[in-house]
């Protein structure tokens, strides 16, 4: 048993990760956090998937179903900056967990995040796609249905991006913050562009009913639209009503992805008891205002159940201005779609090859995983395997199983930080914590209600797909992992923190 809660210690973990050249001691405050939030959780969630929100799951009310989102984030977003700031080491959940928790919980979380990452590298990427044939369309060129778009066998765009994205990764071009702000910029001028000028378009009768009655049927029958609540208790497979609120609600949580990440710039933050929680709830409340408005509009300029039609399920937003007769508006939405997307894309697969770095360094993978290229220093081989497998995820799958696989995902993530919080706070009171969840244990109590509560309204099929996925994971864990840890090989919890230098290319930081 003691194997699998062995902790690797927060002064191997700085070691491992300390790397001056990185730019993490850059001093953030509330005002670049935000921005950088922004940044990260503005992509495919508001672009793409509020349409088949409301096309199948919340009819006009899909606003609602962002509120709901938007509330589950706050509540785990509360927890997460407490577990990110308690670990004084750069990184992701993964990290945290294995200096606090144990080396099994690391293992469960840091499996558990290529959901998070890889699968919402490869949703983004196909919400890329969408745009991509919209926008060539616009310009009069008909790629063939087989390879672009949604109902598309093999999808070339979605792949072509991961590709490009994934060689800027290895080159080590940094997405600096002034990079940054410009992307936040083209995303915010297309959101608003959208809200403003779609004003104009409203048709109040498109929102009438704004809560179409329950549906039984319109969901379609089967695995993967059957939400698991609707199994246990017994109901028939119904979209819309009240409870549509909440299906729409599991489905668009993905656009609020990303405040995790912000929460790992704690120790880049100068106040973090004060800039954290401000940085991660300013980008939260923009974005979740940004999404009410949006998803009021296009849900006021097309009738609802357009939405899914095979036109405008890839390209929603500037679908609806299409069909409105204004092309021009449709083709700038385009254009900024593809800018801000692709930033996603990137900032999520950094991401994952992050995690799959520091899992090889610590010999939980194999650690040639983990070298890094003599010349980029970055660390090419993990980039190109992520880089191979979310291309596949992208060309095959189609969108609402990939972003429903990252939602659960991250969902499950987010159950075990709040749970870990309290559980953190008894083991290991004296750890200091810049920031400090309120009200515990009520927050984290109610951080895991409410993720559990999104969890079970998605679809059987996606909490198949993550019992499977786990199950790998664990035979991975004890067939391999278990032996070659690194704390395996030291032999004590005080393993040296001598590893590979740290990937130099990112993103996230
Ligand atoms: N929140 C991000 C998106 O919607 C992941 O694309």
């Amino acid at each position: 048993m003691s194997t699998l809660t062995r902790k690797k210690t927060v002064a191997a973990s700085i070691a491992d990760t300390e790397d001056p050249e990185s730019g993490l001691k850059r001093e953030m405050g509330a005002l670049q956090l935000t921005i950088f939030g922004v940044g990260v959780i503005v992509g495919t969630g508001i672009f793409v998937l509020t349409g088949v929100a409301a096309a199948e799951k919340a009819g006009p009310a899909a606003p609602l179903s962002f509120v709901v989102a938007a509330i589950v984030c706050g509540l785990a977003a509360l927890c997460y900056a407490e577990f990110a700031s308690s670990v004084p080491v750069a990184g992701s959940a993964y990290t945290y967990s294995y200096t606090s928790l144990g080396e099994i919980f690391a293992w469960i979380i840091g499996w558990d995040l290529i959901l998070e990452f890889a699968f919402g590298a490869a949703t983004v990427a196909k919400g890329w796609s969408g745009y991509f044939s919209r926008l060539m369309e616009d310009l009069g060129i008909n790629l063939p249905a087989s390879v672009v778009g949604q109902e598309a066998s093999f999808n070339v765009p979605a792949v072509v991006i991961v590709a490009i994205v994934a060689a800027v990764l290895i080159v080590g071009i940094r997405e600096s913050s002034r990079m940054n702000i410009v992307v936040v910029a083209i995303k915010l001028s297309v959101i608003l562009l959208v809200i403003a000028l779609g004003f104009f378009y409203v048709k109040s009768g498109n929102w009438t009913p704004f809560i179409p009655e329950s549906q039984p049927g319109a969901a379609g029958q089967g695995f993967d639209e059957t939400p698991l609540i609707q199994e246990i208790l017994g109901q028939p497979t119904s979209a819309f009503g009240v409870s549509g609120i909440f299906f729409g609600a599991s489905l668009v949580f993905f656009a609020f992805i990303g405040f995790d990440i912000v929460a790992t710039a704690a120790e880049e933050t100068k106040r973090p008891q004060r800039d954290l929680p401000i940085g991660i709830f300013a980008s939260l409340i923009i974005c979740t205002i940004l999404y009410v408005l949006v998803s009021l509009v296009v849900t006021g300029m097309v009738p609802y159940k357009e939405l899914g039609s095979p036109e405008a399920i890839g390209a929603p937003l500037a679908y609806a201005f299409k069909v409105n007769g204004v092309d021009w508006a449709s083709t700038v939405i385009s254009i900024g779609a593809l800018a801000g997307l692709t930033s996603t894309v990137l900032i999520l697969m950094y991401g994952q090859s992050r995690v799959f770095f520091a899992m090889g360094r610590d010999g939980l993978l194999p650690p040639w995983l983990s070298k890094v290229h003599p010349t980029y220093k970055t660390p090419y081989r993990i980039t190109i395997i992520t880089a191979i497998a979310v291309a596949l995820l992208a060309a095959f799958l189609p969108l609402k199983v990939l972003g429903e696989a990252t939602n659960i995902g991250t969902l499950f993530a987010f159950v075990l930080v709040a749970i870990a919080v309290p559980v953190l706070r008894k083991s290991q009171p004296d750890l200091e914590r810049p920031f400090r969840t309120p009200l515990v244990p009520l927050i984290p109590i109610l951080a895991v209600l409410a993720c559990l509560w999104l969890m079970l309204n998605l679809p059987i099929g996606t909490w198949i797909r993550l019992a499977i996925w786990m199950a790998i994971g664990f035979v991975v864990y004890f067939g391999y992992a278990r032996k070659h840890s690194r704390l395996n090989r030291s032999g004590s919890d005080d393993g040296p923190g001598t590893g590979g230098p740290a990937p130099t290319a990112g993103a996230a930081d």
